[in-house]
């Protein structure tokens, strides 16, 4: 192993990417930053020491650039169609360069038989990484990030609604994680490959919440109430259309509604919460609050004021005069692939044994991936 090696870093402008290159280079490591385009949050990284390459992640041509003189990488694969394409280009360039460790962001949901696509190409990539026999691999397989709950910043800040599809407001929880942490795990298995090799870790916060607690957690920082709205699955995708946040694509809606019935399954709950945080990232993870409060100093739409609240409302009506896209519609069209007898994680025993061998009996929730293989039905008839 190379006592200064030169970390490759993936999606460096993204979530996770962003906080690992930074963290990185706080610890006074070399760090190539790989981003899509040269913009303000590239000359962030260039002000804190990294070195910035533009390029892009499907070419083989400029992965193989970026590897470059290169000793171990984080991989994290942009959430965009044809997943397996980043893995794989990834996985080629890594090897040809043989480099020694690789920590990518997996799925907490990840199995070969999972109803979504995009988290079976997860899946896929994770395994043909474990194949490289000059690299080393640590798998972080995160679930619900805090993030996401920040999609609906707008409406809870200006119109006291927590508006999402995860369920009655009580029963299914999740230990969201920050990006931050998220990061620290990645950088902690980054230093130190010696102990993190061949590791899976699943990085939470420190609580699981329920929406209600999410909610009142939101309505404490923003200083006013917000109540917890548990919408349709149909209003859900009309409002990702209307809106869509960043890195939207029609196919990523399509994988997002299976990760919300993952949510109402209570998936995200399943042998949370983890000491990842702490053991790898050497950090106590972040309380939900504290992520709040931080995204919330930082984001317009947080700002309670009559010009915010009637955007909120044009927003409102921009989703309600939107029709509902069809999610199966847009599988077939982009030929995604779809397998016969897909599962929902706790359908899958073996997913069960990994995430928690004390988890019991199958869980009976909405239907497993009935959508999907009606899509395929159709598809092939
Ligand atoms: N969100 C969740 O709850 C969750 C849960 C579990 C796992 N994950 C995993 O998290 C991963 C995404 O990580 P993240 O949220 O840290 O990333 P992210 O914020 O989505 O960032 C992805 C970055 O990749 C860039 N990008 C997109 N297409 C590219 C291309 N063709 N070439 C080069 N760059 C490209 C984007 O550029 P621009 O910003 O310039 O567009 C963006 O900066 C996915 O693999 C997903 O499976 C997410």
């Amino acid at each position: 192993m190379h006592d200064n090696p030169r970390i490759l870093v993936t999606s460096a402008a993204g979530k996770t990417g962003l906080q690992t290159a930074l963290q990185l280079l706080e610890k006074g490591y070399s760090v190539r930053a790989f981003v899509r385009r040269d913009d303000r949050r590239a000359e962030r990284l260039r002000r804190a020491g990294g070195e910035i390459f533009v390029g892009d992640q499907y070419n083989l041509a400029d992965m193989r650039h970026a590897m470059r003189d290169v000793q171990r990488a984080y991989h994290c694969a942009p959430t965009a169609p044809n997943g397996l394409h980043f893995g794989t280009v990834f996985a080629i360039a890594a090897h040809e360069n043989a480099v020694e460790h690789v920590v990518t962001l997996s799925q907490w949901l990840a199995a070969p038989d999972h109803p979504s696509v995009f988290t079976r190409e997860v899946w896929l990539n994770d395994a043909v990484l474990d194949l490289m026999p000059q690299t080393t691999v640590t798998h972080v397989n995160v679930g619900w990030f805090a993030d996401n709950y920040f999609m609906v910043l707008e409406p809870a800040a200006q119109l006291g609604l927590l508006t999402m599809p995860l369920g009655d407001g009580e029963t299914r929880k999740n230990a969201p994680p920050s990006n931050e942490d998220i990061a620290a795990v990645n950088v902690g298995a980054l230093i130190d490959p010696a102990t993190h090799a061949g590791k899976t870790y699943r990085p939470t916060g420190p609580e699981l919440m329920s929406p209600n607690e999410i909610a009142a957690t939101m309505a404490k920082v923003l200083g006013r109430r917000v109540r917890y709205q548990d919408i349709s699955e149909a209003m859900f995708l009309k409002a990702v259309t209307a809106l869509q946040p960043p890195g939207f694509t029609d196919a990523a809606l399509t994988q997002l509604r299976l990760y919300v019935r993952e949510y109402q399954r209570g998936a995200f709950a399943v042998g949370g919460p983890t000491d990842a945080v702490e053991t790898v990232g050497g950090r106590a993870p972040e309380s939900f609050e504290t992520i709040t409060r931080r995204v919330a100093a930082q984001r317009p739409e947080a700002v309670r004021s009559a010009a915010n609240k009637t955007a909120a409302l044009r927003n409102f009506m921009k989703i309600l005069v939107t029709r509902k896209p069809d999610p199966d519609a847009i599988e077939r069209r982009r030929g995604h692939v779809l397998i016969a007898d897909p599962a929902f994680c706790q359908d899958s025993a073996e997913w069960r044994e990994s995430h928690d061998p004390s988890s019991g009996p199958a869980h009976h929730g909405p239907a497993a991936g009935a959508d999907n293989v009606s899509a395929l039905k159709q598809a092939t008839a």
